[in-house]
């Protein structure tokens, strides 16, 4: 089948690439035009692991390419995905205005029968909106028809998560596109749930909502638990086993960040609100992970008092593991608030750290390494928990740092692990371990 996807972000170019690796051909398409050239040599502008040998393989075997030309694109394309951002607005919702923009290129530029399918997470009634742009501009006599299909990718494993989905969601209210959208994504064996378009968009933002609320939920449990003496691990674990629940998602932390959760509930709040329903659930989700993020400062406050001239290190900056993306992060929230206070911040991150330079304040510094970060710390901050930081050795902190004293937002290492390596570790939603010398000091 002959496909186009508008937009090569990290849902764009891993749709488009996996799609050429089930034997489609697909063109992908964007406006920037340094973006495109980096791809067509085969490298890809985001760091997602396993992308970029499909990428390759798949220009190789004539299947994938890119343009910035729309017209070239969507030539012959039976299908065409709109894969742009929509990026949050001040008020929270969704910016909508790089989907209308391409909306507008389709009916300018389209010569065949197509059908257009939204990718992008977009609020409940767009693909409608969508699809009066497009007749309304339409310059050629050709037929089209809309579907919504969003994206449950997650980044750091999209392209597994693309061939290994638990389902697709296909909305559309014409039975023959359903069809030819079945049939396009029949290699990859993923079981298709069909509806309407409202359903289909609705389906996006309810599921990111939920996931982002079992966040908030067991980081609020943690909090509860560190209170009591409670381990939130051995809760999550226990409450896990409960089929109904599932372990997924409960793992407490500092908070969720990225692309897709912030925005997502945000906008979900202003969709609520647009039908005059005040989303308090939400709001309470969005609130709890605001707080959630800013918890590390407050521990390490209560720990150092005044922070004036503290070196801390911070070990990741990226939103979670395996990706280069720094939208969202916590890392940006605490980084901004310990140079406010006075302390010294070093920072590394295997992957994101050409990213965060543009967002972290001025005054961090930057380092090649994990022991480059630690040298001569007061106190180090596990903030993504890539795997270079669990697989530390704990007792090496002691030979670098000032003070082994680590504060772990991802609850990398056990009590057993820590207790043997002497250091001092405060963690979430479990009991804070002490050497006797950090007793004395505290
Ligand atoms: C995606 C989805 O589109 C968004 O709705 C979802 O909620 C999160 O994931 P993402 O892939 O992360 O967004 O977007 P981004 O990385 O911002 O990339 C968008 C791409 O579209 C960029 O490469 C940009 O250059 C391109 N673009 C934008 C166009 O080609 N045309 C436009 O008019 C606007
Ligand atoms: C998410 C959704 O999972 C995906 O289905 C959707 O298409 C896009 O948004 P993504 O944001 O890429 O994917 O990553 P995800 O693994 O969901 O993590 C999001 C954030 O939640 C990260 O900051 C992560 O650290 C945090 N998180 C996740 C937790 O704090 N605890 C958890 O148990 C799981």
């Amino acid at each position: 089948m002959k496909i186009s996807v508008v937009g090569t972000g990290y849902v764009g170019l891993v749709t488009g690439v996996c799609l050429s690796e089930i034997g489609h051909d697909v063109t992908c398409i964007d406006t920037d035009i340094s973006k495109i050239d980096k791809m067509r040599q085969g490298q890809s502008p985001i760091y997602e692991p396993g992308l970029e040998e499909l990428m390759v393989k798949n220009i190789n075997e004539g299947r994938l390419h890119f343009t910035n030309v729309h017209k070239e694109g969507f030539e012959n394309s039976e299908v065409v995905f709109i894969a742009v951002g929509t990026p949050q607005l001040p008020n929270g919702s969704a910016n909508l205005q790089y989907i209308e923009a391409v909306a507008e290129q389709i009916a300018q530029e389209v010569t065949t029968d197509v059908v257009v399918v939204t990718k992008s997470t977009v609020p409940v009634g767009t693909n409608y909106r969508v699809e009066k742009i497009i007749r309304e501009n339409l310059k050629n006599d050709v037929k089209i028809s809309i579907a919504s299909n969003p994206e449950f990718l997650r980044e750091g494993s999209a392209v597994q998560d693309t061939f290994n989905g638990d389902r697709i969601v296909i909305g559309t209210d014409n039975a023959e596109t359903a069809a030819i959208l079945e049939e396009m994504y029949k290699p990859l064996n993923i079981p298709v749930f069909k509806t309407d378009i409202s359903s289909s968009e609705m389906i996006k933002y309810a599921s990111n909502a939920f996931l982002a609320t079992k966040i908030s939920f067991i980081n609020e449990i943690s909090n509860i638990c560190e209170k009591l003496g409670a381990n939130v691990e051995d809760v999550a674990n226990g409450m896990g086993y409960d089929q109904r629940i599932g372990r997924n998602f409960l793992n407490a932390g500092i908070g969720y960040g990225g692309s897709c959760f912030p925005k997502d509930t945000h906008a979900l709040v202003q969709i609520a609100g647009g039908v005059e329903h005040d989303f308090e659930l939400l709001r309470s989700v969005i609130q709890v992970n605001n707080n959630q993020q800013r918890l590390m400062v407050d521990k390490i406050v209560s720990r150092f008092g005044n922070l004036e001239g503290k070196v801390i290190s911070l070990l990741g900056l990226a939103f979670k593991p395996n990706t280069d993306d720094m939208r969202e992060a916590a890392s940006i929230v605490l980084a901004k608030e310990l140079v406010a206070q006075g302390a010294k911040v070093k920072a590394y991150d295997p992957i994101a750290m050409a990213n965060a330079k543009a967002l972290l304040p001025e005054a961090v510094t930057y380092e090649k390494s994990v022991s480059g970060v630690l040298q001569n710390a007061d106190a180090a901050v596990i903030i993504t928990e890539w795997d270079e930081f669990k697989n530390m050795n704990l007792k090496d902190l002691h030979k670098v740092m000032n003070e082994a004293v680590v504060f772990d937002g991802r609850n990398c290492f056990d009590e057993k692990t820590v207790t043997e390596a002497g250091i001092e570790y405060h963690s979430v939603g479990r009991k804070s371990i002490y050497t006797s010398k950090s007793l004395i000091n505290s």
